[in-house]
């Protein structure tokens, strides 16, 4: 039943627990008391000091009224609280949580690449160069000081290092005994890194200190390219590719890992979320009992052999060869990297090339740039 009179454009619908504003839209009653902004339920600070909890579950509107320079005051059935909004604030949407991924081959792509020297001295060119991290999922840095441990230092100019069991930083060289293929001079398939991990470090950087005479160039593979691709040819494939998960692990003398999720996450609105790709960790799965399983264990191979198929595709695939002082990031839960074989020299000088690698998040490199945006647009 809707209330007879409406209330100065207002019109409070009390049977579906609803305000009708002017325009139209529906302000449901638990919706509109859980954002009062006054001092009493909101801190300075922008935190909400309501608790929700306390709501009442008859909570009712005792009046609304719309007033000339529109803003909306509602007196509640609760103790009689009072909540003054501007009607253009409930009208405001949540800053999206990320930037909306722009899909890349190899031939259209433009890098996002910066000189050390710009991004330290620099903050437009920080930001534009994080921007096109997060818009990308990848980036090069130039003439990056070549010391020991300065990739960790990099990833600190905007956000922070995720210390693991490899440590602050990591050496990446063919050594002797490798526990690990990284560590070989062997190609390596391009593959997002440690999908053993829960969660999984959402940056990755590999600062060049050496390079290689011959071989040992990267490659990267936007994996929501690849995603989409494998999407539009098996889609069924793709929904168990998305909705089964697979184990991975990791073990080595003091170290077991292991972390379980579907090839390609998505989110809520079907979008990709995230992929994790890496055939040297990921653990075979369950042997199926019937057919049922048995055809969607064929299904789900073939989509995941699409999917390794599109990333050796060259027309896929952005090439780059890491010159000493060079560094690439990357989204690792986006684009995945990977190298050709490379020369090892002799048995008695092995490791000639010499990246060193750290982990970091996302979320400290996304702050950054919308700090460094809002000093831009003279906010706060
Ligand atoms: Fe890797």
């Amino acid at each position: 039943m809707l209330s007879s009179d409406p209330i100065a454009g207002v019109t409070i619908d009390v049977a579906r627990r609803r305000l009708v504003l002017p325009d139209g839209t529906r302000a449901p009653f638990t919706w509109l008391r859980d954002r009062c902004p006054c001092g009493e339920c909101r801190h300075a600070s922008g935190q909400r000091l309501y608790d929700p909890a306390t709501m009442p579950p008859d909570l009712n509107i005792l009046d609304a009224v719309l007033d000339a320079s529109d803003h909306l005051t509602v007196t509640w059935s609760e103790n009689n609280h009072r909540s003054t909004y501007r009607l253009e604030s409930l009208r405001a949407a949540p800053a999206p949580a990320r930037t909306a991924p722009t899909l890349w081959d190899a031939a259209t792509v433009v890098a996002p690449v910066a000189q050390y020297d710009d991004i330290t001295r620099h903050p437009a060119a920080m930001a534009e160069w994080l921007a096109g991290i997060d818009r990308l999922g990848f980036g090069m840095l130039r003439r990056v000081p070549v010391a020991d441990g300065e990739v960790a230092r990099v990833a600190e100019l905007f956000g922070h290092v995720r210390v693991t069991n490899y440590g602050r930083f990591f050496d990446v060289r063919s050594i002797a005994e490798p526990s690990n293929l990284a560590n070989t001079s062997l190609g390596l398939a391009a593959h997002t890194d440690n999908p053993y991990r829960d969660p999984v470090p959402s940056l990755q950087l590999l600062h060049c200190l050496q390079s290689s005479i011959s071989g040992g160039e990267n490659l990267l593979v936007d994996g929501f390219q690849v995603a989409a691709e494998v999407r539009a040819a098996l889609p069924a494939g793709f929904a168990l590719l998305s909705s089964r998960p697979v184990s991975f692990a990791y073990l080595d003398d003091t170290t077991e890992l292991r972390a379980s999720a579907p090839l390609v996450e998505l989110l809520p609105d079907g979008s990709v979320r995230a992929v994790r790709c890496n055939s040297r960790s990921m653990q075979p799965s369950a042997l199926p009992h019937d057919d049922l399983q048995a055809d969607d264990l064929t299904a789900w191979y073939d989509a995941y052999l699409l999917f390794t198929r599109l990333l050796t595709e060259p027309r896929l695939q952005y090439r780059l060869r890491l010159d000493p002082g060079d560094l690439f990031i990357v989204d690792n839960r986006r684009v995945l990297h990977g190298r050709t074989a490379f020369a090892a020299s002799t048995a008695a000088s092995v490791g000639t090339r010499h990246l060193q690698g750290c982990y970091a998040d996302i979320d400290g490199l996304r702050s950054t740039h919308a700090v460094l945006g809002r000093a831009r647009d003279g906010e706060r």
